[in-house]
């Protein structure tokens, strides 16, 4: 459906984004005192910004929805966070945090809603936009997902030859993968053992051969998971695993038993073959990134059952509130995003670090890259003009230990800057001797090595050969955060990517881009199909190519294997 406003012409919702019309970013006077207050501050270093406030650790640190965000070791002072707050005023944060709030159409260019808010708003909480109430309909659908799920988990749902479903595969890529795999492994612990999940997403034929090659397909059960379902690799692979299912049971009827749909597209789920009533909807004003607490989630819900995905909304949801509600100085998910404005823009760091110190947020750094990079990984504003600063950084990570014998030795001691998300908790889920104290004190001992180093007068004291002095000097002064909550459960995470993506919207703001279009996905999809039709044709195809692409196109030609 569409959101109010969604029915004005594209030039009506570009000028509506354009309200109030922003001056360029880098001409107002807040982004100006923000670049002298950096230059300022660049020759200070966050050894003499401890010393000089013994308080910095409480009073850089803040609270909400279970989660305590340590930004001490973060390079600014309290002058730098008042300039940051300025800065938002001045870009209309406040106004934009409520518009998205209220359901208008913030995704100027395609004229829509961003009110993936509304999937955790409890029963009982109104919000209509364009004369429907959203609550009651998220509600059916959770409904409607949780019934299907019972039905799942209990044994009562068969497959076409009354087998028990005991694995179910998640068919979808982008946020129709990336969300439902990382939840259901930082999940996993509450998951049921009954049930085997497993996830396809690439194209390459290898990832659904391996995740089915063990699996009887009296036994499976597909979810084929796509906003549009118009998207080519999902469509290929769920025709495939059509193919699959049938060629061992060998009757059209038991798609209906072993395929349902997760899709806004009705039309096209159909078309596929599958029962519309083995449909779960969602709706257009649900971005693909955001929508792993919507009828995406459902195989998060299977894995987990509908008590905890409840959870996990509650969790989403208290995090919004206090989002929209929290004083601007409080508000963890402002101050999050602002911190990544000052590192990106102020300081030049252009890349910020996952680093989860929990093996159950493997997948974390993944979502997040889609989360951070397809949102603000833009170079023109709402009014189509250029931003005229960087905006997203590079997003990458891994589970913390193991980056500390890869890749920290480049934040530690490389020329370049990264900024560092640390993510850990205080009670461990699977208790192994004192292992959690020691992935924790990981954690933190990384933090604080980042922050202050190790001086080459300290080493000279430690008697350290004046060789190595050099090459065993940690400058410090690499910025880092720490969020740092009880304990892994379905709420703690749901809070989690709450705070992920109002502050991806934050920065989004400020830069004054659209954070929930992605039209740089298309032109690649576009040759895609063209080059596609010029690797099937049965006779070599004229090719119209720059030299390298019509190159490699021949060489592939010539040298592939026969198709089975
Ligand atoms: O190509 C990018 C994208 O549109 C993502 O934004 C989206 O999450 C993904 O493709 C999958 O799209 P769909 O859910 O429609 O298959």
């Amino acid at each position: 459906m569409r959101a109010r406003g969604a029915r004005r012409g594209i030039d009506a919702g570009m000028s509506r984004a354009r309200t109030g019309t922003l001056p360029r970013l880098v001409d107002t006077p807040q982004w100006r005192a923000l670049q002298r207050h950096a230059r300022g501050l660049a020759r200070v270093h966050l050894r003499e910004l401890f010393a000089a406030d013994p308080q910095r650790g409480k009073r850089f640190a803040v609270e909400a929805a279970g989660w305590y965000f340590d930004h001490a070791k973060q390079r600014l002072d309290a002058r730098a966070v008042q300039l940051l707050l300025a800065l938002a005023q001045a870009r209309g944060v406040p106004q934009r945090i409520a518009a998205m709030f209220r359901g208008e159409p913030i995704n100027s260019t395609e004229q829509r809603a961003a009110l993936h808010v509304a999937l955790r708003l409890p029963r009982g909480r109104r919000l209509r936009v364009d004369g429907r109430e959203l609550v009651a309909e998220v509600h059916s659908v959770l409904e409607r997902m949780a019934a299907f799920c019972e039905r799942v988990r209990s044994g009562q749902w068969r497959g076409h030859t009354g087998e028990r479903i005991r694995h179910v595969v998640n068919i979808g890529i982008g946020g129709s993968d990336l969300g439902p795999v990382m939840a259901f492994e930082a999940l996993r612990h509450y998951a049921t053992r009954e049930l085997d999940l497993r996830f396809v997403s690439n194209v390459d034929g290898t990832d659904l051969v391996e995740a089915t090659r063990d699996l009887d397909p009296a036994r499976t059960l597909f979810i084929v998971c796509s906003k549009t379902f118009t998207t080519q690799e999902t469509l290929a692979n769920a025709r495939a695993a059509r193919h699959w299912l049938l060629a061992a049971l060998g009757d059209e009827r038991a798609v209906a038993r072993h395929f349902v749909a997760v899709s806004t597209n009705a039309g096209e789920v159909a078309a596929f073959g599958i029962d519309p009533a083995n449909m779960f909807g969602f709706w257009d004003w649900v971005g693909g990134r955001y929508s792993m607490d919507s009828a995406v989630g459902l195989s998060t819900m299977l894995a987990i059952g509908p008590g905890h995905f409840a959870d996990l909304l509650a969790g989403f949801h208290a995090m919004d509130e206090h989002f929209r509600k929290a004083p601007p100085a409080r508000n963890l998910p402002l101050l999050h995003g602002l911190i990544g404005i000052w590192n990106g823009n102020f300081l030049g760091i252009d890349s910020l670090a996952v680093l989860p110190y929990e093996q159950y947020l493997k997948r974390l750094p993944a979502y997040l890259q889609q989360l951070l990079m397809e949102s603000n990984g833009k170079r023109v504003t709402h009014a189509g003009r250029a931003v005229g600063v960087h905006t997203c950084p590079i997003v990458w990570g891994e589970p913390g230990t193991n980056g500390q014998h890869s890749f920290y030795q480049l934040i530690h001691q490389g020329t370049r800057a990264v900024a560092c998300d640390f993510i850990g908790f205080c009670a461990e889920l699977n208790p192994l001797a004192d292992q959690h104290d020691l992935l924790i004190a990981n954690m933190f001992a990384q933090g604080e090595a980042l922050a202050f180093g190790k001086t080459a007068a300290e080493l000279r004291g430690e008697g350290v050969p004046a060789a190595l002095v050099p090459h065993r000097t940690f400058p410090g002064n690499r910025p880092s955060s720490t969020l740092l909550a009880r304990r892994l459960e379905p709420r703690t995470l749901g809070a989690l990517v709450a705070l992920y993506e109002h502050s991806t919207f934050v920065q989004g703001a400020i830069w004054d881009i659209d954070s929930f279009d992605q039209w740089g996905v298309e032109l690649g999809k576009v040759l895609a199909r063209r080059i596609g039709d010029e690797l099937a044709a049965a006779k070599a195809p004229r090719l119209h190519h720059d030299s390298s692409t019509t190159a490699l196109i021949r060489r592939y030609r010539r040298l592939r294997t026969d198709r089975p």
